[in-house]
């Protein structure tokens, strides 16, 4: 089982320890999430397994990004589980605070980055980017890792956080690690734990669409648009699809695309699934699928 911390000075301490024994070669990895881990998470702590020589993990539902209509008291919690799946997957160190430790007063710090925290998802979400922005750059103060990975799953957040520790020449590697996908195609995440099952098949309407987009653009189409339009269409006539906030296309440094596309450049959406909000992206490539 791994090392169970509630307190951030606890947390600090043990890691500042080992770091003293071990000598300048030794490595942390840390692994961020809001728990109800799935097997997305489990290839980021492989990963960091990998090129570490400690794992930490982070449990913790950070109530700053979520929105007052949200599902911050619905998200699903298990720690227990979490603990488990740690536990088999190898991670040495899991990090779970309560709200007070973290914050013990409402924090007044706002960190916003130009192009990336105030479109597509930030539009939808106004503060979420904020509110990862700052719990992220906490966890990275506390747990001081020398790599963190997160998934391409959320890429905007991906963005956001690799030009935050750029900007702030803040050292750390970030380490991104693709969407993992059941075998029909739907990203994990742990939010389709809201997904009914018969819904399910208007939420794989997403990956299919990526699909029918990748065929086009590798049959020479090559406009914003007819990709998106392409990827709207399709999605829309499914029967539980309640809302579609958007589709757009996003080149590597986050501009959003409106003529031609180019391989690279990545198609991200947020589909209201009945209740249930989700968010994929597909990199556009030459590559059959
Ligand atoms: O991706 C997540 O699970 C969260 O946004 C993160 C990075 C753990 C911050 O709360």
């Amino acid at each position: 089982m791994p090392t169970l911390f509630r307190k951030i000075k606890e947390v600090k301490n043990f890691i500042r320890g080992l770091r003293a024994s071990a000598g300048n070669s030794f490595s942390v990895g840390f692994v961020p999430t809001m728990g109800y881990l799935h097997e997305g998470h489990m290839e980021l702590i492989k990963k960091s397994k990998l090129q570490n020589d400690l794992t930490v993990v982070s449990i913790y539902v950070n109530p700053l990004q979520f929105g007052p209509e949200e599902d911050y008291e619905r998200y699903p919690r298990d720690l227990e589980r979490d603990l488990a799946m740690c536990g088999e997957a190898g991670v040495d160190v899991v990090f779970a605070p309560t709200d007070e430790e973290m914050y013990p007063e409402t924090p007044k710090v706002k960190i916003e980055v130009e192009g990336i925290s105030n479109v597509l998802e930030g539009v939808f979400r106004p503060g979420h980017f904020s509110g990862v922005a700052l719990v992220v750059l906490k966890l990275f103060n506390i747990i001081q890792p020398d790599r963190a990975y997160f998934g391409e799953k959320d890429f905007q957040q991906l963005k956001l956080i690799q030009r935050l520790v750029k900007d702030l020449s803040y050292p750390v590697e970030i380490v991104p690690v693709p969407t993992v996908r059941d075998k029909d195609g739907l990203a994990l995440s742990s939010r389709n734990t809201y997904l009914k099952e018969y819904e399910r098949e208007s939420a794989l309407s997403i990956y299919r669409s990526f699909l029918i987009a990748q065929k086009l653009f590798r049959a020479g189409n090559t406009s914003a648009n007819t990709l998106k339009e392409a990827i709207k269409e399709y999605i829309s006539k499914h029967p539980h699809v309640r809302k579609i906030d958007y589709v757009e296309i996003v080149d590597e440094d986050f501009n959003i695309k409106e003529g031609e596309v180019s391989e690279g450049d990545r198609i991200l959406v947020a589909v209201w699934i009945g209740n249930t909000r989700l968010i994929d992206n597909w990199r556009l490539s030459y590559e059959e699928v």
